[in-house]
């Protein structure tokens, strides 16, 4: 299954989720590959993969992608990505296929793999169109205020714009609480807002706010090998269980 983590909201916990949630699957005996699809390249830094050449850049103009595009770390694969995707983007939307270029490039590998996560920049650019064109859902990480209800909208905007345009079987498998602050928990109103006024599913486990899983990035490991005891840890198993157990799959 080839799921996007995206939000057009910035700073929403999406690359941690790939980081985290991928790793979660990969313990749990999954074929995991992530594909860092935006040019911050946080994905790639976050399993410690610099790159002096752009892989997924080149892998998005080729529409194919060989063993020497995919990195090996700690029991998963990864496309790297580095801040030159920005000007791949530019050449992206002049080629002949510029929204399906990531689904052409993954039919290559996807047999190989359970779940295939990509981490989303915050914008409605080509490369999140892309990654929804290649995606059968989409996985919304969320902050529970009021303000993030503005990206989320925006974000739903887009995933129904693709789905009715191109896409009719892209689904939203689920809003993800991220940064939760333990004292308030899920607040009631978003969770009521998010159910009623747009039909979506919210997971029932969160990721609590946690220093570990802003610490983690710096060693090159997720959270999971980082800090296996932390809260963040254990959330993010959890909510890989959770999945599983959506998809039928635990
Ligand atoms: N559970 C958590 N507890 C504390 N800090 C966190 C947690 N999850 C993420 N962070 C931190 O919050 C910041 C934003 O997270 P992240 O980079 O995953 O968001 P993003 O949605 O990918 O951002 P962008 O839109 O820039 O790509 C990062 O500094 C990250 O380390
Ligand atoms: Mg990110």
């Amino acid at each position: 299954m080839i799921i996007s983590v995206g939000n057009r909201k910035g700073g929403t916990g999406k690359t941690t989720t790939v980081v985290n949630l991928g790793r979660a699957l990969s313990l749990k005996g999954k074929n995991v590959l992530l594909v860092d699809l935006d040019p911050q390249a946080n994905l790639s830094y976050s399993y410690g993969i610099s790159t002096e050449g752009c892989v997924l850049g080149e892998v998005l103009l080729d529409k194919h992608i060989d063993s020497g595009s995919i990195f090996y770390k700690d029991g998963l694969d990864l496309i790297p990505s580095n801040t030159d995707l920005q000007e791949y983007e530019a050449e992206l939307i002049r080629s002949n296929a510029p929204k399906t270029a990531l689904k052409e490039a993954l039919e290559d590998v996807k047999d190989q793999y359970d779940f295939i996560l990509i981490d989303c920049p915050p914008t409605a650019s080509h490369l999140t169109v892309n990654a929804l064109m290649a995606s059968d859902a989409v996985l919304i990480p969320m902050l529970m205020e009021n303000l993030s209800l503005v990206g989320f909208e925006q974000m739903i905007d887009l995933v129904f714009d693709i789905k009715t345009k191109y896409h009719s079987e892209l689904f939203i498998l689920g809003v993800v609480g991220v940064l939760v602050d333990e004292r308030r928990h899920l607040t009631t109103q978003i969770l009521e807002a998010l159910r009623s006024n747009y039909g979506v599913d919210v997971f029932n486990n969160y990721v609590r706010q946690n220093v570990k899983a802003a610490e983690a990035p710096a060693s090159g490991q997720s959270v999971i090998d980082y800090a296996p005891t932390s809260n963040s840890a254990k959330d993010y198993i959890a909510i890989a269980n959770e999945l599983l157990k959506i998809l039928n799959q635990s």
